[in-house]
């Protein structure tokens, strides 16, 4: 699939400056491993053992899974400067870390048993977002995890003085409508007064035919 106006940014000016403001410091990562820990219990008969991240910039969710589960660990990431982060911190092993993006994913089918995204899916602009659910569905044997800020109605936000950058709605909606074979274990709302997340809506969900 062809690069677009929303990649271009990220692998840009916009994408290096992200990584200083998403640094993994102290507090953000105990707030993501309480966060994992709660998501991981809810498939506790059947752990993940493969974890891909979509646009998993420095890898703040990864570092959080490594202190909660064993799972091998995947990245694809289309900013460089986050690779080579995610490389030379060792969060993932250097052969397990791609660059590109959801829309064209270079894994084989049922490659992971876990694909999430984590404020990625906004930042596609919703042409190509049926296309990245399908190859992030594709690419998963069995859970899919999305967290992302939500609303009732699609709609475009204006990002740090950008346009067409950021597009929030029902993700789990469209997840479910676009791939009905997914069940939803869970959901749930990271309020940012307890959890310290960014107010964000997540959703877990199971391939079962
Ligand atoms: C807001 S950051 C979130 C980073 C990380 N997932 C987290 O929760 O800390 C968005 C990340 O997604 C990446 N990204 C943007 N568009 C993407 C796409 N279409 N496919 C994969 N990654 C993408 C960006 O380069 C950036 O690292």
């Amino acid at each position: 699939m062809e690069e677009n106006e929303q990649i271009r940014f990220w692998r840009g000016e916009f994408g290096q400056h992200y990584m200083g403001r998403n640094a993994p410091d102290p507090e953000r990562l105990r707030a993501l491993t309480r966060f994992w820990g709660r998501i991981l219990r809810r498939v506790e008969g059947a752990p993940p053992e493969r974890i891909l991240e979509v646009g998993s910039n420095v890898g703040n969710n990864l570092r959080a899974l490594r202190q909660v589960c064993g799972a091998e660990l995947f990245a694809l990431e289309p900013n460089q400067g986050a690779r080579e982060r995610l490389a030379s911190d060792g969060v993932v092993d250097s052969e397990h870390i791609m660059n590109g993006h959801a829309g064209a994913i270079e894994m084989d089918d049922g490659a992971v048993d876990l694909a999430f995204t984590s404020g990625v899916m906004i930042h596609i602009h919703p042409d190509h977002l049926g296309q990245a659910c399908r190859e992030i569905h594709r690419v998963t044997r069995r859970y899919v995890a999305c967290i992302e800020y939500f609303s009732v109605e699609p709609e475009q936000i204006r990002y740090r003085g950008h346009e067409n950058v950021l597009f929030k709605r029902d993700f789990g909606g469209f997840w479910m409508d676009q791939h009905p074979d997914l069940q939803l274990i869970d959901y749930g709302f990271a309020w940012k007064r307890v959890t310290g997340l960014d107010n964000v809506t997540w959703w877990l969900f199971e391939k079962r035919s």
